[in-house]
């Protein structure tokens, strides 16, 4: 017996994976993707596939889009709007916060009911522990939704701001990207001396999982605002960060990835914030 009537546009890895994971959950599941062969593995396992997106949409009471981008959404479901009226839309596809906001204001533009999520995991973790999506928007769709999207992950109802999920998903992935740099840097740095990326690696991982704990010390720092505590000051990070640069110089290994956070310690410094503590850089990222 099925649950309820879901349509999912795209089906590339992500798609392919939310698809499986709804079908094997019970609900009738309807699927549409620009290259059609796409559609037949679903097909075969119990999927429904539809010729064209407004075919697609109007088949399901719930569409999830899990297209490339924000405008390749736009490309599809512009065409399809009075279809999508009183539906359901949870957009899955990575956008920016405001992509977000501007795709949940077309659909109340046009009477659809819109989620906008973010999912925090890879395609073999959907449905599985560890898999936690985000979402943000029309708080009734995600009430609609809430035992389907639960189906997926972990759901968190991020607030009426469409933009949030995804700003939540950006600033992760910032401090995701920042970090992958890091062993990129540590690896480079490394193979000079003919150490493999495999066993800096190790020691990287090893190494910033015993440093991750500090996090909340940093982040007490910051919230506290009065960057004074006595903990690890700008000068001495300062000096931290220009003996990275030249150990990684001297190595004949550029320091493009080290030299933006001393730029700023250096900026503070010259302000008079020498003697403050380091997180106190925060305060120069918001542009005026
Ligand atoms: N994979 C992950 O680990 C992961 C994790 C979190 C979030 N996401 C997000 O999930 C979304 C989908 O990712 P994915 O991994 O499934 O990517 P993917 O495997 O590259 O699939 C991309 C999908 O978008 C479709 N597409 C691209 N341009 C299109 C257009 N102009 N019109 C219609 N369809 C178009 C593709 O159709 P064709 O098959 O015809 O090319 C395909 O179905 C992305 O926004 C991604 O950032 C992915």
């Amino acid at each position: 017996m099925t649950k309820g009537k879901i349509t999912v546009l795209g089906l590339g890895a992500m798609g392919s994976a939310i698809t499986d994971r709804l079908r094997e959950s019970g609900y009738a599941t309807t699927v549409w993707n620009r290259t059609a062969a796409k559609t037949e593995p679903h097909v075969e396992a119990g999927s429904t596939a539809a010729d064209t997106v407004a075919g697609a949409v109007t088949a399901g009471d719930i569409i999830f889009v899990v297209l490339l981008d924000h405008a390749s959404v736009h490309e599809r479901l512009e065409p399809v709007a009075a279809e999508l009226e009183g539906k359901v839309v949870v957009n899955l596809t990575t956008t920016t916060p405001n992509e977000a906001r501007t795709t949940a204001a077309w659909a109340a533009e046009h009477g659809i009911a819109y989620l906008d999520g973010a999912i925090m995991a890879v395609p073999d973790m959907i449905g599985r522990p560890g898999s936690r999506l985000l979402y943000s928007g029309d708080e009734n769709a995600y009430a609609i939704a809430e035992s389907v999207l639960k189906t997926l992950g972990t759901a968190e109802f991020e607030g009426a701001d469409p933009g949030v999920a995804a700003l939540k998903d950006m600033a992760l992935l910032s401090a995701m990207e920042l970090m992958f740099a890091g062993l990129i840097q540590a690896a480079a740095m490394m193979r000079t001396v003919g150490v493999s990326a495999a066993d800096t690696a190790e020691e990287t991982t090893a190494w910033l999982g015993a440093m991750l704990p500090s996090l909340h010390g940093l982040a007490a720092i910051v919230d506290g605002g009065g960057y004074r505590t006595g903990g690890q000051s700008v000068d001495f990070t300062r000096a931290a960060a220009a003996s990275l640069i030249t150990a990684s110089r001297e190595q004949g290994i550029s320091a493009d990835l080290l030299e933006p956070q001393k730029k700023l310690l250096d900026e503070l410094a010259a302000i008079g914030h020498g003697a403050d503590d380091w997180p106190r850089i925060i305060e120069l990222l918001t542009i005026e």
